[in-house]
């Protein structure tokens, strides 16, 4: 294990995941955390992040001098750099040499945290206090123009530190510096990989469950769909998956879970389909969040009453209920141990709180790129590992008016067109999401063979993006949107126009509901 103390600025958890890339485990703790409660963690390393703050501001976060004395190595980056030469002796000065973004660094001295790198780096900095004398055993590695010391090294006690972001990928060689840190400096072994993941939280569940039975609803989603198999593995027939069919998925989709799913897995799959009481229930129903508490309610109806049945049916009583909750969301509500606060897995539309099940989170600490290593790992279909994101309602927001099952044909139907054309053109990679909206109350006029048409048109909606908060138009080559726009028309008879959504988000959202 190796800790990422926070100091506050939105680079933990970047830096966790570096780590975790180099195949060592790391974990994120606040840096409000007592010295002792670190060290009890057992770390192998700690590494201190950057932060908002000039060590000197009032208020600032310090680094307890203890933190160093331990005999653990420490890296610190940024701030936490300074903070760890303030810390030890050396001295922090206001040089008036800020420097933001892309820098030139000189090495002077390559010791071991940058050996075998260029003589020269473009490193990305932020920062207005600089290291102006390393403490007392540090030798000084490398400067900048507005840094005197940018990096140092104490090798006898394992303490470096550098004052750019090698976690962020415009640094040059920042991986291999963290790489460096970790195996050279402080003798971390790389052992963090998707089979190691799965034989821990295997172990970890069988431990926790014991002989009791356990639920999961599937989403078609990717973490409920690894969450589920990981729990699988672990004890067999103890689980049953619920999946909810709302009629509201993509064409194949409810037949990759009951079918890719379940051959790969073995899993035990109660199959709820429940495309007439959504579609009942969404009937006259234009208003988005009317959709959406709609879909959500009656999500929640279906599950009970599948829970209710497994009850009954003999297998006892269900004690623990399968979250795919992700480590982000873990940070995001303040960490710790635990399952207060997480935000409810919206996949599956928010499950209710009256459910009086145990969780199990197999990956509370994994990021989403782990998950779908663990998901290869456990033997997933690709398809289903790489899924683009999907939100719970499904189809029922990308059609805009009433949800009828017409209209949901009409829309599966481009939309799995596009899919295919898309999928055989390589770009799935390129982008973060694309949704196929239907216009199903807008018509305009075209003329196809000798007729005249008065159909819908279907709107393109490529999207590229880090997490969906914000998000950019995705440029396809022109080539591709010219063969979507023919193939839908021409598959799809009710639909006679495809526009392309060019909005970025904000002002737009993802989705068109
Ligand atoms: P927007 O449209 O808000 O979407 O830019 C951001 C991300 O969230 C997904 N999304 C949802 N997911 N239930 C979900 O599970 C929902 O009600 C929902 N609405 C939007 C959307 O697909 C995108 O990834």
């Amino acid at each position: 294990l190796v800790v990422v103390i926070d100091y506050g600025a939105q680079y933990a958890q970047l830096i966790a995941r570096r780590v975790r890339e180099a195949r060592v485990f790391s974990e994120i703790m606040p840096h409000t955390a007592p010295v002792e409660q670190v060290l009890a963690r057992k770390p192998k390393a700690i590494i201190l992040s950057g932060g908002p703050s000039s060590v000197y501001a009032d208020g600032a976060p310090q680094v307890d001098a203890a933190m160093f004395a331990g005999g653990v190595p420490v890296f610190g980056i940024c701030y936490g750099f300074q903070a760890m030469a303030k810390a030890l002796g050396g001295e922090v000065a206001h040089t008036g040499g800020s420097e933001f973004g892309r820098t030139a660094l000189r090495v002077d001295d390559h010791g071991r945290l940058l050996a075998g790198l260029a003589d020269e780096l473009k490193v990305w900095m932020s920062h207005g206090d600089s290291v102006v004398a390393a403490p007392d055993g540090f030798a000084a590695l490398a400067g900048t123009a507005g840094a005197p010391i940018a990096a140092f090294e104490d090798l006898d006690r394992g303490l470096a530190g550098v004052q750019w972001h090698p976690e962020v990928l415009h640094s040059e060689s920042g991986q291999q510096v963290m790489e460096h840190f970790l195996f050279d400096v402080a003798g971390c072994t790389p052992t963090w990989t998707a089979a190691n993941i799965v034989e821990e939280q295997v172990a970890l569940v069988r431990e926790q469950v014991g002989d009791k039975r356990v639920i999961c609803a599937l989403s078609g989603g990717v973490d409920s769909a690894v969450a589920a198999a990981l729990v699988q593995r672990a004890i067999g027939d103890q689980l049953t998956c619920v999946f909810v069919d709302h009629g509201l998925l993509r064409k194949g989709e409810a037949e990759q879970v009951e079918r890719d799913f379940v051959a790969v897995t073995g899993v035990d799959l109660k199959v709820v389909d429940a495309s007439k009481q959504f579609l009942d229930a969404l009937a006259g129903v234009t208003d988005p969040e009317r959709k959406r508490k709609i879909i959500g309610a009656e999500f929640i109806s279906c599950f009970d009453a599948a829970a209710a049945e497994i009850v009954q049916a003999g297998h006892g009583d269900v004690e623990f209920l399968v979250q795919g909750t992700l480590y982000p969301d873990v940070v995001e509500s303040g960490g710790g141990e635990g399952a207060a606060n997480i935000k409810s897995h919206h996949n599956v539309g928010g499950l209710p709180e009256d459910l009086q099940f145990k969780l199990i989170e197999p990956l509370r600490t994994l990021f989403k790129d782990e998950v779908r290593a663990v998901g290869e790992q456990l033997g997933l279909p690709h398809a289903m590992v790489w899924r683009h994101p999907f939100p719970g309602p499904g189809l029922g927001i990308r059609i805009i008016g009433e949800v009828t099952a017409e209209r949901l044909d009409i829309l599966r139907e481009a939309d799995a067109i596009v899919r295919a054309e898309t999928t055989a053109a390589g770009v799935d990679g390129d982008i973060w999401q694309f949704p196929v909206v239907l216009l199903a109350d807008v018509r305009s006029v075209g003329v196809q063979g000798d007729g005249r048409t008065y159909g819908h048109p279907i709107v393109l909606r490529p999207v590229t993006s880090e997490d969906a908060m914000t998000a950019d138009w995705g440029r396809l080559p022109y080539d591709l949107l010219e063969r979507l726009s023919s193939a839908v028309t021409n598959g799809v008879r009710e639909v006679n126009r495809v526009v392309l959504d060019i909005t970025s988000k904000p002002p737009g959202t993802i989705e068109w509901e």
